[in-house]
């Protein structure tokens, strides 16, 4: 199903009429707290006044959200009488709608995460308000069920309609404007180089790497431009890994995320950082089923994608983009690597195009820590 992209901008008008086209009397509306400093929260506010249509908000959700989250967002759902919902936040709202949708009609006396999903009806839509996790373009979401992270996947759930409203952007955090790029760039590399890519694949990685090069500095300066440019690039970066998923990076930075309290783009960055150098260094490590040769083939590809001659200079590049971010770095002890080399995801693992023993992922972690 092709998603249609639509840019709305205040007073939002696009969006009234797309609203109008639904024909739903009330809109079930997932959104994070960033809603309340935003200027689409009066829209909503106004909905039923201005188009007779009622917003019905659920924010009952935190970062990283529950199972039971969800499943309270589902009763709400039910409750609230209509087969419309839009997911307005960040990657969480939009893992949480996602899960609404796919559990809408599941029976609710049973575990949804044990039942077979199946599409139903239900409209989902999604307004992105960061520039990072490019989720409103993927089939995934996560969701943490008693403390475990569980990977919801399914195509039915990838939003019918994205609407990019850039102005969302201008009251980004500067951490969090920082670190949900690193997390599109990070997505694009890791995309670029998985064992699963294919030419359409690497398509919306260079596109998406084009695109973050390009509009980095009016973003970084929170210029309309910048903010708009970068969220078509989370987009892409999103679009790319929905077919190849993410690689060693995402698979090493849950665990820093949670240990130092790192942002999670800030996390897959530092370890991307890590990461690159080391596949520069070790082609002959190479498990993609279509060999040493591809891979230095596609090496070359993101090479250039970055604007380098090779992988090494490449790598380097990568590295002073992380660094000239000025993130504050975590501060890790050596107690910490069993702990992390512990917590590296396998499935993630796999994805990555060269082979990882445990002594090479210490030493990664030695050196993404500074230890
Ligand atoms: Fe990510």
């Amino acid at each position: 199903m092709a998603q249609r992209y639509i840019r709305v901008e205040p007073p939002y008008g696009g969006l009234d009429d797309l609203l109008r086209e639904e024909g739903e009397k009330t809109l079930f509306l997932v959104c994070d707290e960033a809603l309340r400093f935003l200027r689409l929260k009066a829209y909503f506010d106004t909905l039923e006044t201005r188009l007779g249509i009622r917003a019905v908000t659920f924010s009952d959700f935190a970062p990283n959200p529950a199972y039971e989250s969800v499943v309270k967002g589902v009763v709400a759902f039910r409750a609230a009488g209509t087969r419309l919902i839009l997911a307005v936040g960040g990657g969480s709202a939009m893992d949480v709608a996602k899960c609404i949708k796919l559990y809408a009609d599941m029976d609710p006396e049973r575990n949804y995460l044990e039942q077979e999903i199946r599409p139903n009806d239900v409209r989902l839509m999604a307004l992105p308000t960061t520039a990072g996790t490019g989720s409103e373009a993927t089939r995934f979401a996560v969701i943490y069920y008693k403390g475990e992270k569980q990977s919801v996947a399914h195509e039915s759930c990838i939003p019918a309609t994205v609407l990019f409203a850039p102005d969302t952007l201008e009251t980004l955090p500067a951490y969090q404007r920082k670190s949900t790029l690193l997390d599109a760039l990070s997505h694009a590399v890791e995309s670029f180089w998985s064992v699963n890519s294919t030419p359409e694949s690497r398509d919306f990685a260079r596109e998406a790497i084009r695109a973050i090069r390009e509009h980095l500095h009016a973003y970084l300066v929170n210029e309309e431009k910048g903010n708009e440019g970068m969220l078509r690039a989370a987009n892409l970066a999103g679009r790319a890994i929905n077919i190849t998923q993410t690689t060693a990076g995402h698979a090493m930075c849950y665990k820093l995320t949670s240990l130092y309290r790192l942002a999670h783009g800030h996390a897959a960055a530092l370890c991307n950082k890590a990461l690159f150098p080391w596949l520069a260094a070790h082609p002959e490590r190479c498990i993609d089923p279509r060999g040493e040769a591809y891979l230095r083939r596609t090496m070359e590809e993101l090479d250039a994608a970055l604007g380098c001659a090779s992988t090494e200079e490449a790598a380097a590049r990568f590295g002073q983009l992380v660094d000239s971010m000025a993130l504050p770095a975590p501060a890790a002890k050596a107690e910490d690597l069993p702990v992390l080399c512990r917590g590296v995801n396998p499935v993630r693992l796999k994805n990555f195009p060269a082979r990882l023993e445990g002594e090479d992922i210490e030493e990664l972690y030695r050196e993404i820590l500074g230890l």
